[in-house]
């Protein structure tokens, strides 16, 4: 019978509870995925059918053939990209957001929900030192944030600009989600050279007052820790700048931004309070379960404008001037309230104890760098600005750190994998997580002897 999906089955119930439990105590977290992959797929093909499964045969699937193939992004041992390190708290809540199918698009629907994430993006708005009036909604990630938030700064820009045609200042830093974002929004893109890998505010200003174009540049986007190599923009100058030119400031702190909550790091992010939006990540360094990315308006009048959907079965969700409508700030109408997990996590820990957690990282990248300047093969390029280390194996190829890199996931050391800094093929470490230790780096660079 169909009905019988509703009911709850107990078995059902323990079996997955127990899956969870026990990945939640595992510790250390396996890396999981070494990159051996064969054909796999031949495994999960009998499952989807007109008949459903026992849920014992169902399970076992996942744990022997889909879990393994997963890189665990929370383990102390994955450095590559910007890793994962939630709270068991944020996690744990997360079940709570999933078993109570709790959603989040509208006041009238979710207040309670709401209020909460509110609760949270305020929280990070005072740090900011942005207008307590401030605020927006929780999206699935960075590009999504960026791409709403940029979506305002068009619609802002040529409103004041008076042009249709706008452009959008950026750096060859800015994370790829940028590039991607202006180009679905049909802006053009203004790259300002940065100057040590750093947009400055001098450099923007020299950009807009050679600038031949009659298309306006609008906005400008500052990134607070780079992707790469971790690097805070300018924030101060940047922002006075774009005051001067009546030009959206938006800050993509994706990673970095999370460093706002350490007491050692918030002075790098001075000139952050001019920000007319910015975005963090909780799922990156603010330790919450994918996907959330809190997306932040100085001014959300403005979003407003822009994002409402309307329909006339939407009329009921605007009814009052109280309401606040996750809806209204971010390309999205039903949404999973992803901000629930850090607040949950951050009532029950405090905020100390996250800039605790931020200064952690920070505190085993240099303790990386200075393990990477006694090593006689190796070489630091550049001295970690937050938690991002990048070095050089003197004498490898590019093949070499390809292979070195799928040797070590293979192996279980680490999940770390080569970029590039000034031209040259590197390594990069990306610390996120509290739990990564100097005899993990160790054992990583032993590895490149
Ligand atoms: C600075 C920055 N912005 C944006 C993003 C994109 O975030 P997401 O992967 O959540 O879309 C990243 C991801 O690493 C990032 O580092």
């Amino acid at each position: 019978m169909a009905s019988d999906m509703f009911t709850f089955d107990e078995q059902m119930g323990e079996l997955i509870g127990r899956y969870c439990i026990a990945r939640l105590r595992q510790q250390p977290i396996e890396l999981d995925f070494g990159g051996v992959t064969g054909p796999f797929e031949q495994e999960l093909v009998d499952l989807l059918g007109a008949t459903g499964n026992d849920p014992e045969v169902v399970m076992e699937r996942f744990t022997r053939v889909i879990a393994p193939r997963v890189l665990s992004a929370d383990s102390e041992r994955f450095l590559a990209f910007i890793p994962g390190a939630p709270t068991k708290a944020a996690l744990l809540f997360d079940m709570v957001v999933s078993a109570s199918s709790l959603h989040g698009a509208s006041w009238l629907e979710s207040a309670g929900a709401v209020a909460a994430e509110n609760e949270v993006l305020r929280l990070l708005g005072r740090f900011a030192g942005l207008p307590e009036t401030c605020g927006g909604t929780f999206v699935g990630g960075g590009s999504m944030g960026n791409l709403s938030a940029l979506a305002v700064a068009r619609d802002t820009g040529r409103r004041r600009h008076g042009a249709h045609q706008v452009a959008i200042a950026c750096s060859s830093e800015s994370h790829s989600s940028i590039a991607s974002a202006l180009h679905l929004l049909d802006v053009e893109a203004v790259v300002v050279p940065s100057q040590d890998h750093r947009l400055t505010g001098a450099a923007l200003a020299h950009v807009l007052a050679s600038r031949q174009s009659a298309v306006p540049v609008v906005g400008v986007v500052a990134t607070a820790g780079t992707t790469n190599i971790g690097v805070i923009d300018d924030l101060q100058g940047i922002g006075e700048v774009a005051k001067a030119h009546n030009l959206w400031f938006h800050v993509d702190g994706a990673y970095g931004l999370a460093g706002l909550l350490s007491d050692r790091l918030r002075p790098q992010f001075s000139g952050i309070y001019l920000a007319d939006s910015f975005i963090v990540d909780p799922h990156k360094w603010l330790f919450a379960p994918f996907d959330s990315c809190a997306l932040v308006y100085a001014e959300p009048a403005l979003a407003r404008a822009v994002h409402t959907q309307h329909a006339s079965y939407l009329d009921a969700i605007h009814t009052n001037a109280v309401e606040w409508n996750p809806s209204d700030y971010a390309i999205h109408l039903s949404r999973r309230p992803k901000g629930l997990p850090i607040w949950f996590s951050l009532a029950v820990h405090g905020t100390t104890r996250y800039g605790e957690a931020v200064d952690a990282a920070c505190d085993i990248a240099t303790a990386a760098a200075r393990l990477i300047e006694k090593a006689p093969h190796l070489r630091l390029l550049r001295e970690p600005e937050l938690s991002i280390v990048v070095f050089e194996r003197i004498g490898w190829s590019d093949d070499d750190y390809e292979q070195w890199s799928h040797d070590l996931v293979r192996r279980q050391v680490a999940f770390v994998t080569p970029t590039t800094f000034e031209g040259k093929t590197c390594a990069r470490l990306a610390f996120l997580n509290p739990r990564t230790t100097t005899t993990i780096v160790r054992e990583i660079l032993e590895s490149m002897a």
